[in-house]
């Protein structure tokens, strides 16, 4: 072992580091400017004005105001295309939008582990945004994947923080070179589909800064994301959008966000108490009601004028800087090559992005004279996007069929072999196991198919569709060598591993990843992906597996800061595919780790028969650490292209995150002080270098008297008693049961509870739709959103028809009380009039 120099201190040969370099207490104390960026502009503005500006116009827009110059601006969702609505608005996927490239999913782009692509991949979002006169991109998302089974984990990129929050901000940097603002989503702790909008996330202040918020912190600080989504649910029993903790102390005091928090689509629940905290814009279309409620509420002093000026300060920024940005973009003189480029870059992305899980006797790549059969539905018509919000109208769809000719590949034929929605085929099923029969080896396509992966719906189980299960086994009689190609946006469970002799994952693949899995197969290219997510055993094995999905108001985050390998390496439990691995045509030998005061240096080489690239990671961990933490931490990465023999020396330096855990009693970042193991892997399961380096600490004060922590002392967490949950919370679980009646943050599908006779109809017909819906195997993605929705949302996705007075008025008849209709009756003439009046006045100001 090695040791270095100041500001070094020698102790039994270990390197002594003062902490404190690193341990950077995110004091950023947020300047109040004296003076608004757009004072002049705010003070000629009515405060009738400024209230309007602060929600959407439109399922898309916000509000215009031509006397003051302040145009109107557009979002557009998503995270791997654009999806730019001409026609009618919808936030569901459901409406069409107008073309556009349709690239690999989060969950597919982090197994790239390459920043660089990401951007690039950003850039070319931006692009697309510019041309269709998107001001703001919705995208990234970056929910941490607290559980294999939520319905949105393939817009995700992981279930490590500072993987995603590498990767959002490298997206992050793209978008906005281009001129488009990006938004990073959903702020925070946004892990469950079901109820979305109506869930309160129960999680201890460490687990929600070291897991769920280390991303975004990412996100903002290096990425400078101008847009943040807030969440639909609530963290701590407040609504994330009007959360003083996350949205003021946190984003913008001490990560320095000065700009526009964007409510998720209906995600406000008291649009006053979001703009005094932080939250910039609600959107779509709570109407006039809701800046009413902002002057009442001004006029009440339950917020000042300030709070409104400074969001207004800051919508305007984003309005005035994305327009003038649109102003000066050269649109593309021909978009038809545009989009053509940006198909070149979704292949190339999915190139870099297939996992190599398994390779047995190198039967990959397969060989120009081996003959192999193609067999699957995905090789027909691909699996390779989400449904829901995210959903692109893709420019173009490579598929495998079209491609083969020219591949490089000997195909004696093609065939479907199941049927795409689950149902068993036993003359499909026959034809395939004929040609596998005559064929030397199968590339069998297949995988989660559509319903099995969509926004507002989580999965039930990790299984693929049984048929496809039955095929496989079928197939392997026929033929020793089957080669796998997986379909599959989040974790699925493989108890048909065994009958593969390879496996290519290559999650959801964007509108040209065919052209890059055939080039993989043939051996054209050399796969380099590695897993951003632990593949498991089986759903049980999974931290969360009790606790998830919370079926009353509360999730309980029990598992606290042992999610995904945090959780498995530190319990020991095993698992299919670990985190960070992957395999590739060649072989890469690490080697001479120098661990330096700022960070490590190590050679890699590759020593095997084709040029690829190696993705390496550095963990940390502290053995014996008196503060609960897991046995690794993934700290740094870097992918390196090597040629064959080639090597090369690469640095990953440490940062303010490297050491740092938060401490619930001192109430910041702290450093344990201690040996710890600086370990360079090629998987957090094989550490290929290791190292130690002594770091002095920050503080003694201990967070947790260790005895009252067992279970988090060694991981084992999946079944966490009250007493030392409420130990890591630091108060008591508060209560999530029923209260007795239905409240307007309760949502329509626990109208079981209703007293009305009427309501608890209407939510069995919504259910029996749901479950119709889900059986012919097209989810109803407007039923899903309407059953899960909470009935304030009614108000608030309504273009101003129906006002929180009405709501509150149906709130009552649910709950059997018929005066509520009344309500109903004479809110709905109220808020027909007080609209008119409001558009008056501004009409007047014009
Ligand atoms: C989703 C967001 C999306 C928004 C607008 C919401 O339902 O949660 O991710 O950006 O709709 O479509």
């Amino acid at each position: 072992m090695t040791v270095y120099d100041n500001p070094v201190f020698f102790r039994r040969g270990c390197a002594i580091v003062n902490s404190e370099k690193w341990s950077e207490t995110e004091t950023t104390e947020r300047e109040i400017l004296q003076e608004m960026k757009y004072q002049n502009i705010i003070e000629n503005m009515t405060l009738k004005e400024k209230a309007a500006f602060l929600s959407g116009k439109s399922e898309w827009q916000t509000r215009e105001f031509p006397r003051l110059d302040i145009p109107a601006i557009f979002c557009s969702d998503g995270p791997n295309g654009v999806r730019k609505q001409a026609g009618a608005g919808d936030h569901l996927g459901i409406n069409p939008s107008v073309p556009a490239t349709c690239f690999p999913t989060a969950a597919t782009m982090a197994n790239s582990w390459d920043e660089e692509l990401e951007q690039k991949v950003g850039v070319a979002l931006g692009e697309e945004s510019m041309e269709e006169e998107v001001n703001v991109l919705l995208g990234p998302g970056l929910n941490i994947k607290r559980n294999p089974l939520c319905g949105r984990n393939f817009e995700y990129f992981s279930e490590d923080p500072y993987l995603s929050g590498k990767m959002a901000a490298a997206f992050i940097r793209g978008v906005q070179s281009t001129g488009a603002a990006a938004c990073a989503k959903h702020f925070a702790v946004n892990s469950q589909e079901l109820r979305r909008m109506a869930m309160n996330a129960v999680v201890d202040e460490r687990t929600l800064r070291e897991i769920y918020l280390t991303g975004f912190e990412i996100a903002i600080k290096e990425g400078n994301a101008k847009t943040v989504m807030s969440s639909y649910n609530e963290v701590n029993g407040v609504y994330a959008n009007e959360n003083e903790h996350l949205l003021k102390d946190i984003l913008r005091d001490e990560w320095g966000f000065d700009g526009s928090v964007i409510t998720d689509w209906g995600a406000s629940n008291d649009h006053s108490l979001g703009v005094k905290n932080g939250s910039t814009l609600e959107m779509p279309t709570p109407g006039l009601d809701a800046a009413r409620e902002l002057i009442a509420s001004v006029e009440s002093g339950k917020i000042s004028e300030k709070d409104i000026d400074e969001r207004v300060d800051e919508l305007l920024d984003l309005v005035l800087t994305t327009t003038e940005n649109a102003k000066h973009y050269k649109k593309a003189a021909d978009k038809k090559a545009l989009h053509e480029e940006h198909h070149k870059l979704a292949r190339r992305a999915c190139e870099e992005s297939a996992v190599l899980l398994k390779n047995e006797g190198g039967i990959l790549p397969v060989g120009e004279k081996v003959q192999a059969a193609v067999i699957g539905d995905f090789a027909f018509e691909p699996r390779y996007q989400g449904a829901g919000s995210s959903m692109v109208n893709s420019t173009k769809v490579d598929s495998i069929k079209d491609m083969l000719e020219s591949c490089g590949i000997s195909v004696t034929g093609i065939v479907h072999g199941y049927q795409r929605d689950g149902k068993e085929d036993e003359a499909m099923k026959k034809e395939a196991v004929d040609l596998a029969r005559r064929s030397d080896v199968v590339l069998f396509f297949f995988g989660l198919n559509e319903k099995s992966e969509t926004e507002g719906l989580d999965r039930k189980h990790l299984r693929i569709p049984q048929n496809q299960i039955n095929l496989i086994q079928e197939l392997a009689k026929a033929n020793a060598n089957m080669i796998g190609i997986i379909s599959a946006g989040s974790v699925i469970e493989m108890p048909w591993h065994h009958h593969f002799k390879a496996l290519l994952h290559t999650a959801l693949m964007g509108q040209a990843g065919a052209g890059a899995v055939l080039d993989i197969l043939s051996g054209k290219i050399n796969p380099s992906g590695k897993l951003a997510e632990t593949y498991i055993k089986k759903y049980e094995d999974t931290p969360s597996y009790n606790y998830y999905p919370s079926q009353e108001r509360n999730s309980e985050y029990r598992e606290g800061i042992y999610v995904g390998y945090r959780y498995f390496d530190t319990a020991g439990v095993p698992v299919n595919y670990p985190f960070g691995y992957g395999l590739s045509y060649t072989t890469f030998e690490y080697e001479n780790l120098q661990v330096k005061p700022d960070g490590v240096t190590f050679t890699i080489r590759n020593t095997g028969k084709y040029d690829g690239a190696e993705i390496a990671q550095l963990y940390v961990g502290l053995p014996g650490a008196k503060v609960f933490r897991p046995v690794k931490e993934l700290k740094g990465f870097t992918k390196v292209f090597l040629k064959t023999g080639e090597e090369k020396t690469v640095t990953i330096k440490f940062d303010d995150k490297t050491f740092r855990y938060w401490n619930m009693k001192t109430n910041k970042w702290e450093v344990e002080g201690g040996v710890y193991s600086i370990m360079i892997g090629a998987s957090c399961a094989d550490i290929r270098l290791q190292d130690t380096l002594a770091i002095i600490g920050t503080t003694e004060i201990m967070p947790y008297y260790t005895n009252r922590v067992a279970s988090y002392m060694d991981g084992k967490i999946q079944k966490v008693g009250n007493e030392e949950f409420e130990t890591i919370l630091g108060h008591s679980i508060p209560d999530g049961s029923w209260s007795g009646e239905l409240g307007m943050n309760d949502a329509l599908c626990q109208m079981y509870y209703a007293k009305s006779g009427i309501a608890r109809f209407i939510c069995k017909k919504l259910g029996e739709k749901l479950k119709k819906s889900e059986a012919a195997g097209v989810p109803d993605l407007n039923t899903l959103f309407q059953y899960n929705m909470p009935f304030r949302a009614i108000a608030k996705m309504t273009g101003g028809m129906v006002s929180m007075e009405m709501v509150e008025g149906l709130v009552r008849v649910v709950n059997g009380h018929f005066s509520g209709l009344g309500k109903v009756i004479s809110g709905f003439f109220r808020n027909q009039k007080l609209n008119k009046q409001y558009e008056k006045d501004l009409e007047e100001q014009k």
